[in-house]
C-alpha cells in the first residue's frame, strides 16, 4: 500500500530551477532516501508533501489525503524534520516543544522526555542561542514526540556529532521496525546504506531513478589484488573460467572484480592455489554515488550508464 504519493509534481521557480514531473511513492512500512546534489529539488519536494507551498501542476498525497488541500490534517499527522530549522524568537526550547505539542494536539510528556534523554538535549535554554547541533536535536525530539506514522525528514542528521549520528541511526531502525513510513533525504551514505530500502535520484529537479538499497549493494563489485607464489598457481587461476580484469605473468599478479554472484567460483579457484598476497578493495555506495553526482551519469542498477 501506498502512503505516500507524489505524481508529476511540478513547481517552475524560473530559470531552470524548481522541480519538473516528479513521480514517486512510499510504500507503508518503507524508508525510502532521497538522494540528490544541493540545489537538486530535495527540500522543494518535501515542502510540498508538507502542503507549504502550492504546486504549478501535479499531486502530492500523504495517507490519501492531498497535502495542499489538506496541510492542516498534514502538518497535524505528519512528523517533519525540515532542512533548516527556523525557531521564534524568545522562546525556550521547552517552551517551543509546548507550542509545538499544542499545534499537533499532543497528549502526555513521556515520549517527549525519552527523547530529550536519548538525544541528551537540554530545553531548558533560549532556542535562539542553541547551537547547530542542539538546534537539529530540537527539531527531532519535536518530529518525534507525537508519534507519527508517516516521517518526513531533511537531512536530519546534518550538524549532529559522530556519536549523535549513531544514536540517530539506531533510533530510526528501532522506529523502522515499528512499521513507521518514511522519507529522508540525505547526503550521508552510511546513513542511507545503513536505513533506506530503496533510494530515489532526483537531479536539477528531475527524478532520475528509483532502486532497490539491495539491488544498489549487490550490483557493487568487490576488486582483488592477488599476488601468486609461482607462475603455475597463476596460470591454474587465470585458466579457472573466471576474467580477470588485468593479470601479468611474470610479476605473477592479477586484478580481478568478483560480483556476489561469482564468489563461490572465485573462492573455489582460489583454494587450488598458492597465494603470497591478496588485497581487497570494495566499491561502496559511496563511490558508487559520487560517480552519478560528479559526473552527470545516468544511475541503473548494477552500473553506471553514460546518461
Ligand atoms: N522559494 C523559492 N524561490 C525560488 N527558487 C527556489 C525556492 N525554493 C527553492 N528554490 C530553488 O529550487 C532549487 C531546488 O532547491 P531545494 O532547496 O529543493 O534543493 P535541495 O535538493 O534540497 O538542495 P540541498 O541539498 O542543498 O538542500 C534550487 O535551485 C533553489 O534555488
Ligand atoms: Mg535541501
Amino acid at each position: 500500500m501506498n502512503v505516500i504519493e507524489v505524481n508529476k509534481l511540478t513547481k517552475d521557480y524560473g530559470h531552470g530551477r524548481g522541480i519538473f514531473d516528479v513521480t514517486f511513492e512510499v510504500h507503508k512500512g518503507e524508508t525510502l532516501g532521497f538522494l540528490g546534489p544541493n540545489g537538486a529539488g530535495k527540500s522543494t519536494t518535501m515542502r510540498h508533501l508538507m502542503g507549504f507551498s502550492k504546486p504549478l501542476s501535479g499531486t502530492a498525497n500523504i495517507g490519501g489525503l492531498d497535502c495542499t488541500a489538506k496541510h492542516h490534517e498534514i502538518l497535524r499527522n505528519v512528523g517533519y524534520l525540515p532542512g533548516e530549522v527556523a525557531l521564534p524568537d524568545g522562546l525556550t526550547g521547552r517552551e517551543f516543544i509546548s507550542m509545538m505539542k499544542n499545534m499537533r494536539n499532543t497528549k502526555g510528556d513521556d515520549r517527549t522526555d525519552e527523547l530529550l534523554k536519548l538525544f541528551e538535549l537540554d530545553p531548558n535554554g533560549d532556542v535562539k542561542r542553541m547551537s547547530i547541533g542542539e538546534k537539529r536535536k530540537l527539531a527531532v525530539v519535536t518530529a518525534f514526540m507525537s508519534d507519527p506514522d508517516i516521517l518526513l525528514l531533511d537531512e536530519p542528521t546534518s550538524g549532529l556529532d559522530p556519536v549523535m549520528q549513531e544514536v540517530f541511526i539506531d533510533f530510526i531502525r528501532n522506529e523502522k521496525k515499528r512499521g513507521k513510513t518514511i522519507l529522508l533525504s540525505s547526503h550521508i551514505f552510511s546513513e542511507v546504506e545503513a536505513l533506506c530500502d530503496r533510494i530515489a535520484i532526483i537531479k536539477e529537479g528531475r527524478l532520475i531513478s528509483t532502486v532497490a538499497a539491495a539491488d544498489v549493494k549487490h550490483g557493487l563489485k568487490n576488486e582483488f589484488t592477488i599476488e601468486f607464489e609461482t607462475t603455475d598457481d597463476y596460470d591454474r587461476f587465470i585458466h579457472s573460467g573466471l576474467s580477470p580484469e588485468k593479470g601479468n605473468k611474470s610479476a605473477k599478479k592479477c586484478v580481478i572484480s568478483v560480483p556476489d554472484k561469482v564468489t563461490n567460483h572465485f573462492l573455489a579457484a582460489l583454494s587450488k592455489c598458492s597465494i603470497r598476497s591478496i588485497d581487497e578493495h570494495s566499491v561502496s555506495l559511496e563511490e558508487f554515488f559520487m560517480h552519478f553526482y560528479k559526473n552527470n551519469k545516468k544511475f541503473g542498477v548494477g552500473g553506471i550508464q553514460n546518461a
